[in-house]
């Protein structure tokens, strides 16, 4: 079986999975009308809002989808998880509950809870999670079954880049949930770099070596259309977007400010050596108003055929204010 994240093509697979491997299950202590009730609920939307966030995973053999699972960020909670009748007890669940642990890592989770209907229980405990003391099965009433809520920590499963980060949001006063609560992945900070020449304010800047190449033909093809592009920002590692952060806290402005405006160090797209902030001659940089220029313009029409896209849209579902001039190469 090969794990990968799913795409809105593999919707219709998940919901088919789902209703085979309720209705067609083995563990046969659910009555008829729990398991009616179960698989008449439609989760599509949910699925679907799962998948923008990058947050489903589908195992697939021979082409065909065989297992799923889902990290649900808002609940903190892997949810969704469902195998092909024929292929349970070959270990194939255990593997989709850990490719969603290693996900959480990359929201800067170290725990995950999980409404485990009661004949799941004993597959959950064996794959560490632990029910709080005291608790007990309640009916669900997402799925109308009776489900017992268990927890599971795995610090261990941290990167070391992971707990870095952790420490550092510390020290600066960010909750360590940022990553799950703007729905942002780690960010590892890039080694190799190449010189993209200046930006506006004279200071080298630097890009991942493809990054760089694909920037230069971008802004060899504007320019050839009348279109200048200008650098105001690209590589920032971790310790710069911490000072960034420090120099606007020691202006006033406190962290949910910063925060619409600045990704928390370590989640920040600059790190990676694939984000850029462009702007052009007349107009202010870092501004909205660098939309109503010929230069964004050209970007909105162009820029794809570079690899770039624009990562903060208007109402993003990260939390972070509109960036038209922040713009990342093959960021997904
Ligand atoms: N301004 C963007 C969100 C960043 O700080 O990465
Ligand atoms: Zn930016």
């Amino acid at each position: 079986m090969t794990i990968r994240p799913a795409g809105l093509e593999d919707l219709q697979a998940i919901s088919r999975l789902r209703t085979q491997s309720i209705l067609d299950t083995k563990q046969n202590s659910y009555s008829r009308r729990q398991l009616q009730h179960w698989a008449a609920v439609n989760p599509g939307q949910r699925t679907r809002q799962r998948i923008a966030d990058d947050c489903v995973m589908v195992g697939s053999q021979n082409g065909r989808v065989v297992a799923t699972n889902s990290l649900d960020l808002d609940g903190e909670e892997m949810a969704g998880m469902f195998v092909l009748p024929a292929l349970q007890g070959k270990g194939l669940g255990r593997r989709m509950v850990v490719a969603i642990e290693r996900l959480a890592v990359q929201f800067g989770m170290i725990r995950l809870r999980v409404e485990a209907a009661a004949p799941s229980v004993p597959f959950y405990r064996s794959c560490g999670y632990q029910p709080p003391p005291g608790a007990r099965l309640a009916c669900d009433p997402r799925t109308g079954l009776d489900a017992l809520t268990l927890w599971r920590n795995f610090p261990k499963r941290q990167t070391r880049y992971g707990a870095r980060v952790r420490r550092v949001l510390d020290g600066i006063g960010i909750l360590p949930d940022y990553g799950r609560r703007h729905r942002l992945k780690l960010q590892k900070e890039c080694r190799q770099l190449a010189t993209i020449g200046e930006d506006i304010h004279g200071r080298e800047q630097l890009l991942l070596p493809e990054a760089a190449m694909a920037w230069y033909a971008m802004r060899n093809a504007a320019e050839e259309e009348g279109v200048k592009l200008e650098i105001a920002s690209a590589f920032r590692s971790v310790g710069y977007q911490v000072s960034i952060i420090e120099r606007k806290k020691q202006l006033g402005q406190s962290i949910g400010e910063i925060l619409r405006v600045s990704a928390a160090p370590g989640y920040s797209e600059h790190h990676t050596g694939r984000a850029i902030d462009i702007t052009t001659p007349g107009s202010n940089p870092l501004e909205v108003s660098f939309e109503n220029t010929r230069a964004f313009e050209w970007l909105t029409e162009s820029a794809h055929q570079f690899g770039f896209r624009l990562s903060y849209p208007r109402n993003n579902r990260h939390g972070i204010a509109y960036e038209p001039w922040h713009w990342a190469w093959k960021s997904h």
